[in-house]
């Protein structure tokens, strides 16, 4: 069973450990008029996931289903959630959109936001920032709910184990940890650094979150912009 967690009023975190990888795969459902949910995890997940978000709401009624990029823990159960809400829409970059998503796991086209463009649901307000190879791959993107100041972050702040579902301590050493450790095995050059990475993670830590919402370890509640900062530092330190 997943555990929810409040992490702001009214946006909650659906946690589900995954022993075999020792990776937590956390899904952010947002409560408003316009329900949203953030990430679907993997295709055997959703029935998880599903029963976790009805804790929360009735989940035929989600309208939104956002998520970073195409990856099977960003995305792979689109289609089973959209089957089961039938007004539900993917919400993600127009690469996203034309490249993979439509043609691989959306039921319905996938709305394409563009760059800046606001998506309200109600009382949230969230934007869209266009953020290619970061975290990673070319449709890349992330969602910043503007009102309560979370940015929702993928793979950024990714944290290994079995962790606190927030926390106000550091979590900028636990993801160069794992970076450092992920070099030195299958999943190496998992993130990668371009000459772009830099400006992109600049523009992240200006907009001054007060927490921050990986998909994988704990939530970060504090100062967002100086967490990006170092996060920047530590991705130059070890893949650059
Ligand atoms: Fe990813
Ligand atoms: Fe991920």
């Amino acid at each position: 069973m997943s555990q929810i967690t409040e992490i702001a009023p009214d946006i909650f975190k659906i946690t589900t450990f995954i022993s075999e990888v020792n990776i937590q795969f956390n899904q952010f459902l947002v409560k408003d008029e316009e329900p949203l949910l953030y990430h679907t995890g993997m295709k055997g997940l959703f029935p998880t996931v599903n029963e976790a978000v009805a804790r929360l709401i009735d989940p035929t009624t989600l309208r939104w289903i956002g998520f970073s990029h195409f990856e099977a823990d960003e995305c792979g159960a689109l289609r089973e959630w959209q089957r089961f809400a039938p007004d539900a829409t993917a919400i993600c970059s127009f690469v996203s959109k034309m490249v993979s998503v439509d043609d691989v796991v959306a039921e319905r086209p996938a709305r394409a936001l563009e760059d800046g463009e606001i998506l309200v649901t109600g009382k949230f307000r969230f934007k869209f920032l266009q953020t290619p190879h970061v975290p990673h791959a070319w449709d890349a993107g992330h969602l910043f709910e503007e009102n309560s100041g979370t940015l929702l972050c993928s793979d950024l702040f990714h944290q290994n184990g079995e962790v606190e579902a927030v926390t106000n301590s550091d979590i900028v050493s636990r993801f160069k940890e794992m970076l450092i450790e992920y070099q030195e095995g299958p999943f190496a050059n998992y993130l990668p650094y371009t000459t772009k990475t830099e400006k992109i993670l600049g523009r992240l830590a200006g907009l001054k979150p007060k927490t921050i919402a990986p998909m994988h370890g704990s939530t970060y509640v504090g100062d967002g912009e100086s967490a990006i900062l170092d996060l920047a530092q530590a991705m130059k330190d070890v893949l650059s």
